[in-house]
Order: C-alpha cells, then sequence, then structure tokens
C-alpha cells in the first residue's frame, strides 16, 4: 500500500475513519483465547446433542458396523448402559433404530406394528431405567420390509396411503412402549397429520413428532443400511419419496407443510452437504430445525482419522458448530458421546 493512500504515515494514529486498515485490524480480536471466547457467534453445547445407536437381539452383545468405525450394535442391555452413559455425559435425547432379524422382515412390515418387537422392548428398557432423557424413534417400514422401502409395495410402487396407516400402526405401539418423539423418516405425504390425529385421539397429547421433514435421496445412507441390515434387501432406490437433491424451494415446501400438520420439530438431512437447506429453513421458518449428521458423513471422517490424514477430534467439532452457525437447534450425530466428552474437557 502506497504511503498516499494511507494518508499521514507520521503519526500511525491519524487513520481514516472509513473503516480502514490500520484502524481496523480484525486480529485483534482473535489474538488470544480469552477474546476469541468472548466474540465467539456460536457455541457447540451437549445440550445440541442427539446420539443414534443400533439395536441387536441378545445379551451383552456388540457387534461393530465395518463401515462406521467406532460405532457398534449393542443388545438391549448394553443400549440400556449407553442411555445411562448419554445422561451422565448431559445428552439430552437418544434415538434407537433396530436391526431387526431377517426372518421376520416381510412385505406387509408386520413386524413394526407388534408391541414386543426389538426397538419397543428396548425403549421399555431404557424407560425402566428411570433416566431424564428423551427417546426418539424413527417411524418408517424399512427395518420391517423384506424390500428395504420405507413403505408398502404394491406392485412395483410405493403405496402412499397404505403406507400412512401401516405408519400410523408403527407409531401407536411406540408411544405405547415409552417413545417421548417420534421421527416419521418415511417421506410419505400427509403421515405428520394422520399420525398427529392418532396420537390425539389415543390421548398421547404430549408425543412430540421430529419430522424427517427435508430428508434427500442420498447415497450417505450407506453405513447406516448396513448397521440395521437393510442394504442388501433394498430393491431400486428411494427417489419415489426421498427428495431430490438438486432441490432447496421444495424443502422449504415441505418443512411448511409438516409443521401444518402438527410437527413439532423438523429435521434436515442428510447433514453438513445439506446446510444451505439447514440455514433456509431455520432462517425462514424459525422453526426448532435439527439436521442428521448421517452415517457417511461419520464414515468419510473416520476413514480419514484411520489414515491419518485428519485430526478426528478437531474436524468432529468443526463440523458440528457449522451446523449451529447455520441455525440449527441440535445435530444427531454418531459423535455425540466423544463430543461431549470432549467439550466437557474444555469447560
Ligand atoms: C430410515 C432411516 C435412514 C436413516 C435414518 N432413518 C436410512 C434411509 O432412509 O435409507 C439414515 C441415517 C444415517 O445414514 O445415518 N428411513
Amino acid at each position: 500500500m502506497s504511503s498516499k493512500r494511507n494518508g499521514d504515515t507520521s503519526d500511525p494514529l491519524a487513520t481514516r475513519s472509513d473503516g480502514s486498515f490500520p484502524a481496523v485490524r480484525m486480529r485483534r480480536n482473535r489474538q488470544a483465547q480469552w477474546t476469541r471466547r468472548l466474540v465467539a457467534e456460536n457455541r457447540l453445547a451437549t445440550d445440541d446433542l442427539i446420539w443414534p445407536l443400533f439395536v441387536i437381539e441378545g445379551e451383552n452383545k456388540r457387534d461393530a458396523v465395518p463401515s462406521m468405525p467406532g460405532v457398534d450394535r449393542l443388545s438391549i442391555d448394553l443400549a440400556v448402559a449407553a442411555a445411562h452413559e448419554a445422561a451422565d455425559l448431559g445428552i439430552p435425547a437418544i434415538a434407537l433404530f433396530p436391526n431387526t432379524e431377517a426372518s421376520l422382515r416381510r412385505a406387509d412390515a408386520a413386524e413394526a406394528f407388534n408391541p414386543d418387537n426389538l426397538v419397543c422392548r428396548a425403549t421399555r428398557a431404557v424407560r425402566e431405567a428411570g433416566l431424564d432423557i428423551g427417546i426418539i424413534l424413527d417411524v418408517a417400514l424399512d427395518p420391517y420390509t423384506s424390500h428395504g422401502h420405507d413403505g408398502l409395495l404394491i406392485g412395483d410402487r410405493i403405496d402412499n396411503d397404505a403406507t400412512l396407516e401401516a405408519l400410523v400402526r408403527q407409531s401407536l405401539v411406540q408411544v405405547e412402549a415409552g417413545a417421548s418423539v417420534l421421527a416419521p423418516s418415511d417421506m410419505m405425504d400427509g403421515r405428520i397429520g394422520e399420525i398427529r390425529r392418532a396420537l390425539e385421539v389415543a390421548g398421547y397429547k404430549d408425543t412430540l413428532l421430529m419430522s424427517y421433514a427435508a430428508k434427500y435421496a442420498s447415497a450417505f445412507y450407506g453405513p447406516f443400511r448396513d448397521a440395521v441390515g437393510s442394504s442388501s434387501n433394498l430393491k431400486g432406490d428411494k427417489r419415489t419419496y426421498q427428495m431430490d437433491p438438486a432441490n432447496t424451494d421444495e424443502a422449504i415446501r415441505e418443512v411448511t407443510l409438516d409443521i401444518a400438520e402438527g410437527a413439532d420439530m423438523v429435521m434436515v438431512k442428510p447433514g453438513l452437504p445439506y446446510l444451505d437447506i439447514v440455514q433456509r429453513v431455520s432462517h425462514e421458518l424459525r422453526v426448532p430445525t435439527f439436521a442428521y449428521q448421517v452415517s457417511g458423513e461419520y464414515a468419510m471422517l473416520m476413514a480419514s482419522a484411520e489414515r491419518g490424514w485428519l485430526d478426528k477430534n478437531r474436524t468432529m467439532l468443526e463440523s458440528l458448530i457449522a451446523f449451529k452457525r447455520a441455525g440449527a437447534a441440535g445435530v444427531l450425530s454418531y459423535f455425540a458421546p466423544e463430543a461431549a466428552k470432549l467439550l466437557r474437557a474444555e469447560a
């Protein structure tokens, strides 16, 4: 910069007050930890985290998910222990996902309405532990269908309205088991309204609905489908019900509808690749907006960390604060317990 443009260089304080250097030095606020802490615009807290857990049959059994290093499928007793860990760490809620035995997966998804199915038994067991923790259960048929779809297949099409009836039945057995939050992840039209109505009629007025409102047909769900055992079954793809990754305005319409139908909270999924959607939904619609940092996002980071290509803890926390910056109220993340431990160590 020429001395002419800077004015009188003999007096460094005689700077122009038009926001230019050196009156303005952005680095002043960044010079030390204490000042960075003061000016931080967003903060990640354990209060923002939801921990998804995979449940299997058996006792004292843990079964690694190869495509998700560090994540194990847990028998119910160990899932209860994990719920205790979550509560001890201050994580407000867990989300339970069953890996249903292959013999119970049928075209009509009947196991979804069995009040003693795996996820209902797991929910009751966690409830009986008396923890002050939210239990979130997916509403979708994919853990129970022989074809791996979230809805019922009639011919070669997923039938929306037949699926709604099944989702309502699934919802009722899940709240009866003790779910605090139902999270419809199936992307059928009208399901939030139907489930909300059925809950009111059955007297479950306080059950929360966290709608997977803007859920995209994403390849980032691959490791999750391994974990719940639906990937080898899945015929075709989910593009007739999950959203096209090319679309944004459609997400706003989806969320608007779900709120009108009675959703208390909404979710955008996947997470980081869809941060623009998280930001638009939270800023334009001003509703509690959650992001799901999905299995494939977890796998990418863990694979790089295992190779020593990325620093696991730092990339984990950086990815989580990104959701807060975009306006998310909270994040479903397989990193939840590790992140909570890091946050506790920092405090
Ligand atoms: C089931 C469901 C899926 C996920 C959450 N609920 C998979 C899918 O829709 O195929 C994905 C979660 C993840 O990838 O971590 N409807």
